[in-house]
């Protein structure tokens, strides 16, 4: 039996009542380190990804901290969502970041009063009681909410959480399906490196070299105080980042076709997942999903369409102007997660996983080819593994039915989580920590891995790979 297995806890609405295993030492201290982070992250109503380097609520992280944070407490986790989904703006879009009124304004940049979503969002229909950035992040919200949901299903019926969350969600998906098919191919594209993620992936330097980077002295990065520069971004990229959210913001951020626009596997895998979860919830509350269903077994087969490429084994980004990039990134592989993918894509995804690219020592799955040119070992997306890229790839693992492939992936998560201190991101041969200590996703899918031993998603109609 698996130690793990060994564990238990009892949750409630309040906080944590925890029964110490008597077999299981390791796993039962990485829980309660794993909830000592949560707690310590907690502001009364969200998250944050890191006390120092990111002080407000983030997007696509909320959701993955809601997924660990349903094992602890089902009501923080339904309130993790619902404070992310109050910011939502008129148009549909949820906002990558939401502002924390008490911090101070240099505490983080790009700072409220850089993204003026009160007034240069007026139009798209910003909130007006919180001030938010106006760009979007990967749509994990419906899939989070799903999970909660099923954690404690008398408290979310009692509190009719998925009837508030599901008009919201349905606005969300709906924004980035009608307005962010920039492409005309059905997928949704992102117009900002912050969008997909994954900053400084080596897959954006080819669209980003076309962008004029604002000048250095326009702007102060607040990034540095708190991380090593060695482990983040560079003053040419922040240039980058900075020029193209200004100009998103200067055009009241109306939705079009700009400098940068990208096609992105692993946005689009998570977006699709998340209408499965969509189509579940809508069941849930007597609506049948069948048509949510079938638009993502669609929205599958324009994924395998316009970004599958057979000869790297895996998907690849495309740029709008540019056709595909040939980096090689995780971003590439998070469509494991999928059901309905062809069963020769689904092989070359797992032979690629198991190549001499992406199975770094540590047993994680790098962030980018460990032989690409680009690759950086300690460099934010260039090539640190990451954990909630992990956790999609071991939730991919199981869904397909590769067990041992899954459970020494998680294996590997719960040591190197557990060793780096939930780390925001580490070296992917050493388990070197670097980024941020006691990151809020890191502890979460720890506690998710520790907790949800199938990793049942119930993401598909029926489950299973196309023949
Ligand atoms: N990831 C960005 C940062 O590092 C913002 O989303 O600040």
């Amino acid at each position: 039996m698996d130690r793990t297995a060994q564990l238990t806890a009892r949750v409630t609405g309040r906080g944590i009542a925890y029964d110490p295993p008597s077999t299981a030492p390791s796993a039962a201290s990485l829980h309660v380190k794993a909830a000592h982070v949560l707690a310590a992250n907690w502001t009364g109503t969200s998250t944050v990804p890191s006390r120092y380097l990111y002080p407000h609520q983030w997007s696509w992280d909320s959701a993955f901290i809601a997924i660990g944070l349903r094992h602890l407490s089902p009501l923080r986790a339904q309130t993790e969502l619902e404070t992310l989904l109050a910011a939502q703006w008129e148009d549909g879009r949820v906002p990558h970041i939401v502002f924390s009124p008490s911090v101070p304004l240099d505490a983080y940049f790009p700072s409220p009063d850089f993204w003026r979503s009160s007034s240069a969002g007026r139009a798209a229909g910003a909130p007006r009681t919180v001030q938010t950035s106006g760009i979007v992040q990967p749509p994990v919200h419906a899939l989070a909410a799903w999970l909660v949901h099923r954690a404690d299903p008398g408290l979310s019926w009692a509190r009719g959480f998925l009837a508030r969350v599901y008009p919201r969600l349905a606005a969300w998906h709906r924004y980035l399906l009608r307005r962010r098919d920039l492409g005309g191919g059905g997928l949704v594209s992102v117009v900002h490196p912050w969008e997909q993620g994954m900053d400084n992936s080596p897959c954006w330097d080819g669209p980003l070299a076309r962008v004029t980077p604002a000048p250095a002295g326009s702007f102060r990065r607040a990034d540095l105080a708190h991380g090593a520069r060695a482990d983040r971004p560079t003053d040419l990229d922040y240039g980058r980042y900075v020029r193209l959210a200004a100009d998103y913001r200067d055009g009241e951020y109306a939705d079009g076709f700009g400098e940068f626009a990208v096609e992105d596997p692993s946005f689009n895998a998570l977006l699709i997942a998340s209408e499965h979860a969509l189509a579940r919830i809508a069941a849930e509350l007597g609506t049948p999903g069948t048509a949510r269903h079938a638009r993502a077994e669609r929205l599958t087969a324009a994924l395998v369409d316009r970004l599958w490429d057979d000869a790297s084994g895996m998907f690849l980004c495309r740029d709008l102007r540019g056709g595909p990039i040939r980096e090689r990134s995780v971003s590439g592989l998070v469509p494991l997660l999928l059901p309905g993918l062809p069963r020769e894509v689904t092989g070359a995804l797992l032979g690629t996983l198991r190549g001499p690219r992406f199975a770094a020592r540590t047993g994680l799955v790098p962030s980018y080819d460990l032989r690409g040119p680009a690759f950086e070992p300690n460099r934010y997306w260039r090539g640190p593994a990451w954990f909630n890229t992990a956790w999609l790839v071991e939730r991919g693992l199981r869904a397909h039915g590769e067990r041992a492939a899954a459970n020494a992936l998680r294996a590997a998560f719960l040591r190197t989580a557990g060793d780096s201190g939930f780390a925001e991101y580490v070296d992917p041969d050493t388990g070197e920590a670097c980024g941020a200590p006691g990151f809020g996703w890191t502890a979460a899918l720890t506690l998710d891995l520790l907790h949800d031993m199938d990793g049942d998603m119930e993401t598909g109609e029926e489950g299973g790979d196309r023949g």
